[in-house]
């Protein structure tokens, strides 16, 4: 599917984006191991969330939805998952595969794992290697590096591991087969990457203690409670918002109820070191995660370096960032984020090579890219590359470029903001 995107003359109005990915998925994975009946309220139903959901009822898990967003999950218990008679399919999630992985490991029945061309040519070997350390048997193609992955789950023990780069994907996959293993498991990350699952496995009992020496994962000792929760507003759709208001001459957006969690607000930092004129208002906390409104202004935007530690806490916010910074006065320097380009596509590449469709001055680097402020952009055709992100990220493009954008592939977005047009509709003027 194309979409057409046309400059905006004005920003305005009020947007409450789509509950939290990372969160979700947490939700119902976590609470399908709980003992008892969980309520979940704002849950994503982008396409990644539901992948979840689908697999969780492959293994036995009784899901219902009674109204869009709201779940109701019976927990069967930390033994309460039955073999799947057929292959799990994670389509295009990453973290529904890699958080699976790692809890099948430690069941006593045999999983496969498999997902969309995208997630098959996706990094494994970052989860299979540690769980095999563990003492799991898993194979897959590429010498388990690659989904497919087969996994005869069993007994596990803990290990000390350190993570080569920072993963939540990665940690949450290995704290899961942690709470099954015999010993701890302690987890040690270069980065702190998002705590969402820390938080919510404390909430609903487990040992989990976050030190100096890394995250330690106690196995479990009885059953977890359920956790009942509203999900936080995705911080990560917020962010294609944030980066239109404040690249934007004309512009002021509100969005509502968004996840503010320290893991995940770089977004926030990054475009105030750009100079962007954002509040962050009427914090409050849902369950086990701070939420707050953020207001947006139009802002005269400059060059900023994005490195280090800050990269874990935004790194899914690159491709709108390079927006901001195609807009921004001097060069933008994004490093330490070689990451990018084992995501659902290589986002280095494909973010500086349909931004340059549009005008934009990006040279790649190995790890990042350097960004020339190019003072505006013109619209023209660019595709997705079926990259849920490049296309929300290209079609803010296309609302601060001059004239008319066709983004490709557009249908990307319902990955995990299924509204994401009909917010653009309303609040591009
Ligand atoms: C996620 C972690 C990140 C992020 C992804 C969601 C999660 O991936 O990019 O969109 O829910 O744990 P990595 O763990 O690969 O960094």
């Amino acid at each position: 599917m194309n979409r057409t995107v046309r400059a905006a003359r004005r920003l305005r109005g009020t947007i409450e984006p789509p509950g939290d990915k990372s969160i979700s998925h947490r939700a119902a994975i976590l609470n399908a191991i709980a003992q008892g009946e969980a309520a979940v309220d704002n849950f994503q139903t982008g396409a990644d969330c539901l992948a979840t959901i689908r697999c969780l009822r492959a293994l036995g898990i009784r899901i219902e939805s009674p109204a869009p967003g709201a779940l109701r999950v019976q927990g069967a218990g930390r033994s309460g998952l039955r073999e799947a008679s057929a292959i799990l399919n994670a389509a295009n999630s990453g973290t529904t595969l890699r958080l699976l992985a790692g809890l099948l490991a430690a069941q006593p029945f045999f999983s496969v794992l498999t997902g969309d061309a995208s997630l098959r040519s996706r990094p494994m070997g970052r989860i299979v290697e540690p769980l095999r350390a563990m003492g799991a048997r898993i194979q897959g193609r590429a010498g388990g590096t690659r989904p497919p992955l087969a996994i005869e789950g069993g007994r596990l023990r803990g290990v000390r591991h350190r993570l080569p780069v920072a993963s939540a994907q990665v940690k949450s996959a290995l704290t899961l087969a942690g709470l099954y293993a015999e010993g701890e498991t302690v987890l040690e990350e270069p980065a702190p990457s998002r705590d969402h699952t820390e938080r919510m496995l404390r909430a609903m009992g487990a040992a989990i203690v976050v030190g100096e020496g890394g995250l330690r994962v106690s196995p479990l000792t009885g059953d977890l409670a359920p956790l009942s929760l509203r999900v936080p507003g995705d911080i990560s759709a917020a962010a294609f918002w944030m980066v239109a208001a404040a690249a934007h001459p004309d512009a002021e957006l509100r969005l509502t109820g968004v996840g503010v969690n320290p893991s995940r607000s770089g977004i926030v930092d990054a475009l105030r070191a750009m100079g962007a004129r954002i509040a962050v208002e009427e914090e409050q906390t849902w369950g086990c995660e701070p939420v707050a409104d953020i207001v947006v202004h139009s802002s005269h935007l400059r060059g900023t370096v994005i490195e280090g530690t800050l990269i874990p806490r935004l790194i899914d916010e690159v491709p709108a960032l390079a927006v901001a910074a195609c807009l921004a006065e001097g060069e933008t320097v994004v490093r330490d984020a070689g990451e990018l380009r084992v995501k659902e596509s290589d986002r280095i590449r494909a973010t500086a090579g349909e931004l340059r469709r549009l005008g934009a001055r990006i040279q790649e680097l190995p790890d990042g890219m350097v960004i020339h402020g190019v003072g505006s952009l013109r619209g023209a055709a660019c595709g997705s590359h079926g990259d849920h992100r490049l296309a929300m990220a290209l079609a803010v493009a296309g609302l601060l470029a001059a004239g008319e954008t066709t983004v490709r592939s557009a249908e990307a977005v319902a990955i995990s903001y299924s509204s994401f047009w009909n917010d653009l509709d309303r609040v591009a003027l």
